[in-house]
């Protein structure tokens, strides 16, 4: 049986959203006539349907594949989605309006009124503006490849127009929750002839020179399907790819580490997250001269859990920096062993000084408060524990294995078929969409950007499990406290499933995340559990971080309440033992 993950109210909304898209908007399903106006009851479909234009809290434009988000209009500034709408006027202006929007924002307003415009989203997800002539030609206004987002897809150039002196480059995403440009650029270097990944201007990363249809940097499996195009003229200096293969969708899409990554995460293109400066340039990863004189070659930050028995903690909690910023200051900064974030979209940085490694603990069973940790590599410190091993399950990873195990386990006892056709990935897509959904409609506060890569990483390379990964967790207890948890099935199975066996894997599921260990069941317990009939006599409470999350807020100014929530989050970890 497939549990949940997709709420009945969801699919009837993307049904419906479906159909006005054909009600509301009156033109062509791939485009804005003057006076047309889209809003987040509908959306533009390219002609063959590759790409999808929405306007939710962004204005994006995704890939139908796997609605990876491949553009945005208005990064610097969402708006409120339940207000918003994109119009083009019989002036030809093409805007963004809002109620919570003092004023509208213009992608493209021509120097004189034009009345004959069209606005298109093409096959190739270009979304262009074009003002149609008499005799039946076109021009073209203006195009969404013009502002390129974090990923870079076919035909969609990098370089320079030498004409404008436009520039087009990628920019990361600042945070999770923010689409604004984050610290890390990919660009086209014209001179050199290459691409280049710059953090904050300051050059990480090159591809080094083109040879035979391939970049010495880029491993080859990252650019076996493609074929680079470079038109280096008068005009402009550019660089952009197509696929060979046309059934092979491939995308570089860059993200808020510094990684260049291809087809969703599939593999690498570039790993500017591992570049240093040191002199060790392998992979096309650049010198720097500016190297704190603490720092060594093989001192890198690496995601580590572990529980600390002293810390001295300082923290920045400017919303505009994220993961690369506090990297970077904690790596200038020679009393900095090891950052992690504030917020739970990933903003703002916490340091952690610790005056010698005796100070905490760290171990690959062990999973404790999850932390970059500066660490020389190769010259680890092995901490090894006694005969028994122990196994800390944070709250998130308990809550992923709320989801994954939950349906899992009703999977063996059901032994439905239909459970694992879907891949690992649509599923985590699922989950993602599920706390966007709650997100979007409750307010309700989504996962931790660290959180979900810890999480994700105990579990599947695709650290997109993300967002939503609390979601469903606030979500379950809220409809199983009111005795709604059968919302939660999947629709497909219309309404075919056992009742009692759907409540007690989640009950179990609940019981799983509970703040203190103790109330906990172990392993033997839920086993036991899920293969008699007898009734479960604890019940759930609202999970730990159910409040918690709100623990960090923006008015953060002691470092007691720094240090005491990550107590309270360290010490809501669970002891699963298990024998050797
Ligand atoms: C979108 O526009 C249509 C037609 O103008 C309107 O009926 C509908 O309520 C709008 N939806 C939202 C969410 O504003
Ligand atoms: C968005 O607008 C609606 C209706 O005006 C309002 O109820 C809601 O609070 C607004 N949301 C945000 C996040 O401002
Ligand atoms: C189109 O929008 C622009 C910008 O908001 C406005 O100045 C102009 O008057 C509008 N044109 C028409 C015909 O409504
Ligand atoms: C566009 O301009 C032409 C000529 O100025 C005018 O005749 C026509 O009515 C305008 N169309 C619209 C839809 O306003
Ligand atoms: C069509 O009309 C436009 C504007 O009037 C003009 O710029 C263009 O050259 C014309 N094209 C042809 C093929 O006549
Ligand atoms: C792409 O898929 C179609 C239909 O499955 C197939 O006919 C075609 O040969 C494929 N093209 C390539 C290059 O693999
Ligand atoms: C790195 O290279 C620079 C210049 O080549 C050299 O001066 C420096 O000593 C080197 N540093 C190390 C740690 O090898
Ligand atoms: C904490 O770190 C700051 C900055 O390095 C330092 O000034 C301060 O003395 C440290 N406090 C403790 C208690 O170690
Ligand atoms: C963050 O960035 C926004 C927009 O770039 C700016 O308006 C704001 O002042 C910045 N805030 C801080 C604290 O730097
Ligand atoms: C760490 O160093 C600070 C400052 O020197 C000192 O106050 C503190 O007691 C030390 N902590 C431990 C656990 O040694």
């Amino acid at each position: 049986m497939r549990l949940i993950l997709h709420k009945l109210v969801l699919a009837f909304m993307l049904l419906w959203l479906w159909f006005s898209s054909f009600i509301h908007v009156d033109a062509a399903d791939d485009s804005l006539k003057p006076g047309d106006t889209l809003n987040s009851s509908s959306q533009l479909y390219s002609k063959s349907r590759t790409y999808y234009l929405q306007l939710f809290n962004y204005l994006e434009i995704s890939s139908v594949y796997d609605d990876t988000v491949v553009w945005v209009g208005n990064r610097e500034q969402s708006v409120n989605q339940s207000t918003a709408d994109l119009s083009l006027n019989f002036s030809g202006v093409l805007k963004i309006e809002s109620e919570s929007l003092k004023k509208p924002i213009i992608l493209y307003s021509p120097p004189q009124p034009i009345n004959n415009t069209v606005a298109t989203l093409l096959d190739t997800g270009n979304f262009v503006l074009q003002h149609l002539h008499s005799n039946g030609t076109n021009t073209l206004l203006w195009q969404s490849f013009d502002y390129p987002f974090a990923t870079l897809i076919p035909t969609m150039k990098l370089g320079v127009n030498h004409k404008t002196g436009h520039r087009w480059l990628l920019y990361t995403q600042l945070t999770y929750g923010s689409a604004a440009p984050g610290a890390f650029s990919l660009e086209w270097e014209p001179r050199g002839q290459e691409l280049m990944i710059r953090r904050r201007g300051k050059v990480c990363w090159k591809s080094g020179k083109l040879r035979n249809n391939r970049f010495e940097h880029i491993p080859e499996e990252a650019q076996g399907v493609l074929k680079y195009s470079i038109v280096s003229n008068g005009d402009e200096d550019t660089f952009s790819f197509t696929s060979t293969n046309e059934n092979i969708t491939h995308f570089w899409s860059l993200s808020g580490t510094g990684r260049l990554s291809y087809n969703y995460e599939e593999g690498y293109v570039a790993r500017a997250d591992l570049c240093y400066g040191y002199n060790n340039t392998e992979g096309g990863c650049q010198r720097w001269q500016d190297i704190p004189k603490c720092r060594i070659p093989g001192d890198v930050f690496t995601k580590k859990s572990l529980r600390s028995n002293y810390q001295n903690v300082t923290f920045d909690n400017d919303k505009n920096i994220s993961y690369s910023d506090c990297e970077a200051a904690c790596w200038s900064d020679c009393n900095c062993n090891g950052f992690t974030e504030i917020y739970d979209d990933g903003s703002g940085c916490i340091f952690y000084q610790w005056n010698s490694s005796k100070d905490y603990i760290v171990d690959a069973t062990v999973s404790g408060e999850d932390i970059y940790l500066l660490e020389n590599k190769g010259n680890i410190i092995a901490h090894r524990h006694g005969t028994k091993r122990w196994i800390w399950i944070s709250p998130v990873i308990a809550t992923s294995l709320l989801i994954l195990c939950a349906s899992i386990l009703c999977l063996a006892i059901k032994k439905r078929k239909h459970v694992l056709q879907e891949k690992k990935r649509k599923e985590m897509s699922l989950i993602e969409d599920f706390g966007n959904d709650l997100n979007k409609k409750h307010g309700l506060k989504v996962l931790d950007y660290t959180l979900v890569v810890a999480a994700t990483n105990e579990f599947s390379s695709d650290n997109k499990l993300g967002q939503g990964g609390f979601g469903p967790v606030y979500k379950v207890w809220e409809l199983w406290k009111d005795d709604k948890y059968f919302e939660l099935v999947d629709p497909s199975l219309n309404e075919v499933f056992d009742h009692e066996e759907v409540q007690r894997c989640i009950h179990i599921g609940l019981l799983c995340v509970e703040h203190y260990a103790n109330d906990r069941p172990t392993m033997s317990d839920i086993i036991s559990i899920l293969t008699s009939k007898s009734p479960i006599v604890s019940l759930p409470l609202k999970p730990a971080f159910y409040i918690q999350r709100y623990m960090y807020n923006e008015n953060l100014s002691s470092l007691e309440l720094c240090t005491g929530s990550t107590v309270e989050i360290t010490s809501s970890t669970i002891e699963m033992t298990t024998s050797t």
